[in-house]
C-alpha cells in the first residue's frame, strides 16, 4: 500500500501481546504495513509481555516462551532492527509508573465500558472474576503509546477503543499541565480487510480455530487448507459455486501475485467446472511459496538466540532513555518533583 498521505514526521508505535507466534492474520493486518513503514518513518514495536500476562498470570511461560518467537517473526518477515527499534515492555519501567499515574485519571466504569475489553471478558470467560491488570490494560496500553510520544499507531479495528481511552488521557494530562506536553495519535487501519479463520466463522486468530502461523510447516499449511470453507453447496464440480464467503478466495486474492489469473479461476468457478479440490491445490501452492522463506528465516533465529536477544537488549535500552523522558515530563506535572 501507499503511505503518501503519512507525514514523515510521524513517531509510530506497535506492539503485540507475546502470548503465541505471530500468524497470517497479523501479517495481512499489520506487519506488512510495518515493513514498509519503516524506511521513512520513525517506528519502535514494543513486546506487550508484560499485557500477555494480564489475563496469563496463572500460565506465565505462555508468554515467556513467546516472546523470542515474536521477535523471530518479525525479523523473518522483514522488520530489520536497523530501521526499526524492537523492545520489551517489561523492561521499560516508565511504562509502569506512567500506568500508575494515568490510572488515577480513569474511572473503573470507563474501562468496564470498553467494548474489546468487555469482548475478552466474555470470550474468556471470566464472569465476575476480572484480574485487576486486565481491566485496566488499556490504561496501561495508553502509557505504551504516550511513553514514546507516538502520532501513528497501525492497528486493527478491536484496538480503536484504546486509542480512544489513551486519547481522553492525553487530554487530561495536557489540561492539567496547561499546555500540550503529550500528543494525541490515530490509528492506522490496515488497507485489506481482516483475514477471516479457515473455517471462515471469524478472523483469524490465536482463539478462533486453528491460525496459519509464519512458521508453519508444510504438513501444516496443507492440512489448512484442506479444511478450509469453501461454499457448502457446491456439491460436484460441475455445479456452480459461490465466491463470497469462500475462504480459499479469500486468501488467493490476498496472497496470489496475478489478480487477474484469480479473476479467471473466479469466472471458471461460478461458472461451474471448477472443483474445490483444484483451487485449494493452487492456493497451497502459493501459500508454501509465501510461507516458505519467511520459516527458513525465523528458524535460522531462533537455532541461536543470541541475535535476538541482542535486538531486544539494545531495542530496551534506547526505549528505556526514550520512555523515562516522557515519565519526568507527566511526573512534573503532579507535581512529584521536588528531590529533582
Ligand atoms: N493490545 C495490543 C494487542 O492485543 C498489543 C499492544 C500493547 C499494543 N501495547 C500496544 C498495540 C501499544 C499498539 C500500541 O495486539
Amino acid at each position: 500500500m501507499k503511505n503518501n498521505h503519512i507525514k514523515q514526521s510521524e513517531t509510530i508505535l506497535t506492539g503485540d501481546r507475546a502470548t503465541g507466534p505471530l500468524h497470517l492474520g497479523h501479517y495481512v493486518g499489520s506487519l506488512k504495513q510495518r515493513v514498509e513503514l519503516q524506511s521513512n518513518h520513525k517506528q519502535t514495536i514494543l513486546v506487550a509481555d508484560m499485557q500477555g500476562l494480564t489475563d496469563n498470570a496463572n500460565n506465565p511461560s505462555i508468554v515467556s516462551e513467546n516472546i523470542l518467537n515474536v521477535v523471530a517473526d518479525y525479523l523473518a518477515v522483514g522488520i530489520d532492527p536497523k530501521l526499526t527499534t524492537i523492545c520489551l515492555q517489561s523492561q521499560l519501567p516508565a511504562l509502569t509508573e506512567l500506568t500508575m499515574l494515568y490510572s488515577n485519571l480513569v474511572t473503573i466504569a470507563r474501562l468496564e465500558r470498553n467494548p474489546t475489553v468487555k469482548n475478552e471478558i466474555h470470550q474468556k470467560g471470566f464472569a465476575r472474576s476480572i484480574p485487576a491488570g486486565f481491566l485496566t490494560y488499556p490504561i496501561s496500553q495508553a502509557a505504551d503509546i504516550t511513553a514514546f510520544n507516538a502520532t501513528l499507531i497501525p492497528v486493527g479495528d478491536d484496538q480503536l477503543p484504546m486509542i480512544e481511552q489513551t486519547n481522553e488521557i492525553v487530554r487530561k494530562i495536557n489540561s492539567l499541565a496547561k499546555k500540550r506536553v503529550l500528543n494525541e495519535c490515530r490509528p492506522l487501519l490496515s488497507k485489506s480487510s481482516r483475514l477471516p479463520s479457515t473455517d471462515g466463522k471469524s478472523k483469524m486468530s490465536k482463539s478462533n480455530g486453528k491460525p496459519i502461523n509464519l512458521g508453519s510447516n508444510e504438513k501444516e499449511i496443507r492440512q489448512a487448507v484442506r479444511s478450509m470453507y469453501t461454499d457448502p453447496n457446491h456439491q460436484s464440480i460441475d455445479s456452480p459455486g459461490r465466491i463470497a464467503g469462500n475462504v480459499v478466495f479469500t486468501y488467493l486474492d490476498t496472497f496470489h501475485s496475478d489478480i487477474a489469473y484469480v479473476k479467471q479461476l473466479k469466472e471458471h468457478y461460478q461458472r461451474g467446472g471448477l472443483g474445490d479440490g483444484y483451487t485449494k491445490a493452487i492456493l497451497e501452492e502459493c501459500l508454501q511459496e509465501f510461507i516458505r522463506p519467511i520459516r527458513k528465516r525465523r528458524n535460522e533465529l531462533l537455532r541461536d538466540k543470541s541475535f535476538l536477544i541482542e535486538v531486544l537488549k539494545s531495542g530496551s535500552k534506547k526505549s528505556q532513555i526514550e520512555t523515562k523522558k516522557v515519565l519526568l515530563q507527566v511526573k512534573d506535572i503532579f507535581g512529584l518533583n521536588i528531590l529533582n
